[in-house]
C-alpha cells in the first residue's frame, strides 16, 4: 500500500525563497503554492480559511514584508504581515497538527557584535522590519506548536528584487559604482535555502516537531555589500567598485553594521551545512535565465 503523500502548504510562491521552496518541496509532497492572489497574508480571516481549504501536512511561510525601508512608515502593515500572520499560521498549525516551518532575519541584531550571532545571542532590532520580524518569531515561539523558525540574511537569486540582480543591471548602466564596505554580513542563494528546508522535511514530521524551534540557516564565510558587489561584477574593470560608509548612503532604515550567523545548532539537529557564500554565488551565476513562466505558482 503507498503511503499518502503530505500536503505541503507554501505562502509566498512569488517571492525569492517561496518560488524556490514550491520547486524543492514536490519531491516530497503535494505542494500547494499560494502567492499574493491566493491568498493576502493581512486579511486574517482569508489566511485562516486558505489554511484549513489545504489542510497541509506542513505550512512552510515565504511570504513576508520585506521591503525595509518602507517598512519605516509602514509599520501597521509590516506587523500585520510579519508578526500577526505568523501567529495566525502557528495557530492554525497547532489546531491541526501542523509543523510550520518560518523564516526570519539577522535584522533581529543590532548588529554590535563582532563574532557570530548563535541563536541564544540577544536580540535588538535597529528598524521596523527586524521588530516586526522578531515579533513573528516571538508569537510563533509563545504558541507552543511544533515549529521552526529559521534565520537568514542577504537573500538573492535571479529572481524578484535583490542586491545582485540591482548590481547587475547597474554594472551594465555605470562606470562607477560605490557600495557600502563596513555592514558585514553573508549572502544567501535562495535554491540554497529551499534545498536546505527539503533536505529538513525529508526527516519527516516526527524528527522535526522533536527538534522544534530556532535555528540560523545561513551559508558559511563573511563578506561586506561591497565585497559582495565585487564578487558578482567579477575582476573587470568596468564599473569600478569604489567602497563608502554607511554614513554616505543614508537609508530610512538603519541596518545591523554586523549580521553574521552562527550555524552549529542546524549542523548538529539535522546534519545540514550550507557551503561558502562564494561557491553558492558561483553555482547561481553559472544558472540559465530564468524562465518567464511561473506554472509552479497556483
Ligand atoms: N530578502 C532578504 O534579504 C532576506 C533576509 C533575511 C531574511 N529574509 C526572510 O526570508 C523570507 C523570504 O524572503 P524573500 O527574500 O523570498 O522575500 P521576497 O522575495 O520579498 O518575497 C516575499 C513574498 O511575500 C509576499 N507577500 C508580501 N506581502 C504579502 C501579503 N500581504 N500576502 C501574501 N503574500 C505577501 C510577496 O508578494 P508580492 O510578490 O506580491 O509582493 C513576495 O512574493 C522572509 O521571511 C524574509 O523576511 C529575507
Amino acid at each position: 500500500m503507498t503511503r499518502a503523500r503530505d500536503t505541503i502548504l507554501v505562502t509566498g510562491a512569488r517571492g525569492q525563497l517561496g518560488y524556490e521552496l514550491a520547486a524543492a518541496l514536490a519531491a516530497h509532497g503535494d505542494v500547494i503554492a499560494l502567492d499574493r492572489a491566493g491568498v493576502d497574508l493581512a486579511d486574517a480571516d482569508a489566511l485562516v480559511r486558505a489554511v484549513r481549504a489545504a489542510a497541509p501536512a506542513w505550512i512552510v511561510n515565504a511570504a513576508a514584508y520585506t521591503a525595509v525601508d518602507r517598512a519605516e512608515a509602514e509599520r501597521d502593515r509590516a506587523f500585520a504581515i510579519n508578526a500577526a500572520a505568523p501567529a495566525i499560521l502557528a495557530e492554525e498549525a497547532r489546531r491541526s497538527g501542523a509543523i510550520l516551518i518560518h523564516y526570519s532575519t539577522d535584522y533581529v541584531f543590532d548588529g554590535a557584535a563582532r563574532v557570530p550571532y548563535d541563536e541564544r545571542a540577544p536580540t535588538a532590532p535597529l528598524n521596523v522590519y527586524g521588530e516586526s520580524k522578531l515579533a513573528g518569531e516571538q508569537a510563533i515561539a509563545a504558541s507552543g506548536v511544533a515549529a521552526l523558525t529559521l534565520r537568514t540574511s542577504w537573500v538573492y537569486g535571479l529572481r524578484g528584487i535583490n542586491f545582485l540582480l540591482t548590481i547587475r543591471r547597474l554594472a551594465a548602466e555605470r562606470d562607477e559604482l560605490r557600495i557600502v564596505a563596513d555592514q558585514t554580513g553573508v549572502p544567501n542563494w535562495c535554491r540554497a535555502l529551499a534545498e536546505a528546508t527539503a533536505a529538513i522535511v525529508a526527516q519527516g514530521r516526527d524528527a522535526v516537531a522533536e527538534r522544534a524551534g530556532l535555528y540560523h540557516l545561513c551559508a558559511a564565510g563573511e563578506t561586506t555589500w561591497y565585497g559582495f558587489a565585487r564578487a558578482i561584477v567579477g575582476d573587470v574593470p568596468v564599473p569600478r567598485v569604489v567602497p563608502i560608509a554607511t554614513a554616505h548612503y543614508p537609508t530610512p532604515a538603519r541596518r545591523p553594521a554586523y549580521g553574521v550567523l552562527a550555524t552549529s545548532r542546524l549542523r548538529q539537529a539535522f546534519g545540514i551545512e550550507l557551503p561558502d557564500w562564494r561557491s553558492l554565488l558561483q553555482r547561481c551565476l553559472a544558472e540559465p535565465a530564468e524562465p518567464t513562466a511561473q506554472k509552479r505558482v497556483a
